[in-house]
């Protein structure tokens, strides 16, 4: 039996979302300049090219296409706001990864995913925990070095705020499309 097309769609949606944060990361890679940093950047890289992998074999699998998504998750964050610091970037990357967990767990709690998909959904959420954590101290740890404790609360509370946002609209588009609650996803 062929693929249901929207779900197709929604894994592209999660697909990209894995590319488009795996970019952020390549951003942080110039202005983290420290080993500690550098080591877990390309390690949390590697997790995030290999998410996008994991989703565009299942899309395969399925015997759908792989495809670009113009409007997807972070494309509609990055028309909202510009991070304007390496505080900002990292403020961002700790929205978008706690999104992306979240989204992940909700989706494998649902009744009816199958057996392969509930497997990747598993595998990209364990990845997820240790993300934000790692990303979330460095930029403590950053912002107590600059005295700019006040500017970490402030990005995430901006970014929060346009992530609310944007996932909204992703939700009615999504509920739109199944004609239930299942939202187009938003990951990283
Ligand atoms: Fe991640
Ligand atoms: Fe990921």
């Amino acid at each position: 039996m062929p693929a249901d097309p929207r779900m197709i769609l929604l894994m592209n949606y999660y697909r990209d979302a894995e590319l488009r944060g795996a970019n952020l990361l390549l951003r942080l890679m110039s202005h983290l300049t420290d080993p500690d940093s550098q080591t877990k950047l390309s390690l949390h890289l590697a997790d995030e090219t290999r998410h996008s992998w994991l989703w565009t074999k299942r899309i395969t699998d399925l015997g759908g296409d792989p495809s670009p998504i113009a409007d997807g998750y972070q494309t509609r964050i990055g028309l909202r706001v510009v991070p304007r610091s390496v505080i900002d970037i990292l403020a961002l990357t700790v929205v978008v990864e706690e999104r992306a967990h979240e989204r992940y767990v909700e989706h494998a709690q649902r009744p009816d995913v199958d057996a392969d998909t509930l497997a990747v959904l598993r595998e990209v959420t364990k990845d997820e925990k240790w993300h934000i954590a790692w990303i979330r101290a460095k930029m403590d740890e950053l912002a107590a070095n600059t005295g700019g404790a006040d500017r970490v609360e402030e990005a995430l509370e901006r970014f929060r705020e346009v992530d609310r946002q944007v996932y909204a609209e992703l939700l009615a588009k999504e509920r739109a499309a199944f004609g239930s609650a299942e939202p187009l996803g938003s990951v990283a």
